[in-house]
């Protein structure tokens, strides 16, 4: 049975009762116009049931020209009792754990070809660029959606900057604009620190952070040196994240890649899941960095049977301060109460692909192997 694991973590005020986090895992399963319906609910049921430390809920947009997924969850004024109705069944079930909800636009990726919008200026599409007046629009919608997410009872946001969405543009190296959102440091962090910076001055209670691909694996992505490399060296990425500490970041939700160009880095499957080697590297690099600001390691899936002692390793020397596991915990939403009292009934992620297939393909998101129907072991407040 791991030890570390089962210890609580405070994460600003807020108790974590373990090191498991659950991640963000879009569904594209929303009710019309955005709204958290049933099938939504279910699965934050499960995962409240399941007895996660701390929960992030999937990509939100954060208005309706955000939509990275045709039935994505979005959080407007419209919307807004939907998600009152999904915290609070969460906290029906389980009232101690974090509920973050994740914002987000999706930049070059939004499923609507006719709302894309993207920051650095390149040829890898001709999606257009991104006016400030637009980028304005943007920050206000973020400002707007974490308020709604205030008022809906959750306990943070996490303004999404990874895996290649709007967020993530900014940070890059290759985000050469000149008018105060790209060239230096300061103006490729402004977009997300003076999100933060606000939140946190509106907001002092709420957890703010945000989750990074800490290396994309592209040109002049985040985690090179200059617009031009495509060697990883992390120091320049090092620096924004610095920005966005001094901003008030809470806690780091460190991922890599970019699903549609390097898919492999962002979730390794069964033939590449030695790079969950990079992201234990990744989340130790933030750590030491930022010791003072939440770790969330990422990937933890792909270690599948080893991943709760490589977890418990990993935390034990100080590398991140919890573990998140994605497809995990679709295979098992029971997986951490399962983990401490009877892992032998735990439903392993095979890492087939079949839920990033699924949500590829604009259809429902689960798990294509395991029963959805199946039960938990023991209750919610079994794992300490
Ligand atoms: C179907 C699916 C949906 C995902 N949705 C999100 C999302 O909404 N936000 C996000 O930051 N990452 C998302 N991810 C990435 C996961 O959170 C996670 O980083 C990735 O699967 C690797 O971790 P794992 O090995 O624990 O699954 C998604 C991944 C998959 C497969």
């Amino acid at each position: 049975m791991p030890r570390i694991l089962y210890t609580p973590y405070d994460l600003r005020g807020r108790t974590c009762r373990n090191r498991l986090a659950a991640q963000a895992m879009e569904l594209n399963s929303a009710d019309t116009g955005g709204r958290a319906g049933e099938a939504v609910r279910e699965r934050y049921r499960q995962l409240a049931c399941g007895g996660w430390g701390l929960v992030f809920t999937e990509a939100v947009a954060v208005s309706g020209d955000a939509l990275a997924r045709q039935s994505g969850l979005m959080l407007t004024r419209d919307t807004l009792e939907s998600f009152k109705g999904l915290v609070a069944s969460f906290r029906e079930i389980n009232p101690s754990a974090p509920l973050i909800v994740q914002l987000n636009h999706p930049g070059r990726n939004n499923c609507d070809p006719l709302k894309r919008i993207k920051i650095v200026r390149d040829d890898l599409d001709d999606v257009p660029v991104a006016t400030v007046t637009q980028i304005e629009a943007v920050r206000g919608d973020f400002l707007e959606a974490a308020a709604l997410a205030h008022q809906a009872g959750a306990d943070g946001v996490d303004i999404k900057a990874c895996h290649g969405y709007l967020g993530a543009e900014f940070l890059r190296p290759s985000n050469t604009r000149e008018d105060g959102f790209g060239g230096n440091s300061e103006g490729r962090a402004r977009f997300l620190a003076t999100i933060i910076a606000e939140l946190k001055s509106r907001f002092p209670g709420m957890i703010v952070g945000s989750r990074i691909s800490l290396f994309e694996g592209i040109r002049g992505g985040c985690g090179t040196p200059a617009g031009d490399e495509i060697v990883e060296d992390l120091e320049d990425m090092i620096g924004m994240l610095r920005l966005l500490a001094a901003a008030g970041a809470d806690f780091f939700n460190v991922s890599a890649g970019i699903p549609v160009m390097t898919p492999m880095l962002t979730r390794p499957e069964a033939r590449s899941s030695l790079l969950l080697l990079d992201h234990f590297r990744y989340a130790k690099t933030v750590k030491a960095a930022f010791p003072g600001v939440a770790v969330i390691g990422s990937a933890y899936s792909a270690g599948r049977r080893d991943a709760t002692a490589l977890a418990e390793e990993n935390i034990g020397r100080g590398y991140a301060d919890l573990a998140g596991f994605g497809r995990q915990s679709l295979a098992d939403p029971f997986f951490p109460q399962k983990a401490a009292g009877a892992p032998e009934s735990i439903d392993f992620c095979t890492l087939c692909g079949g839920c990033s297939k699924l949500l590829r393909e604009q259809r429902p998101v689960r798990c294509t192997v395991y029963n959805p129907e199946r039960r938990p072991h023991g209750s919610a407040e079994d794992p300490r």
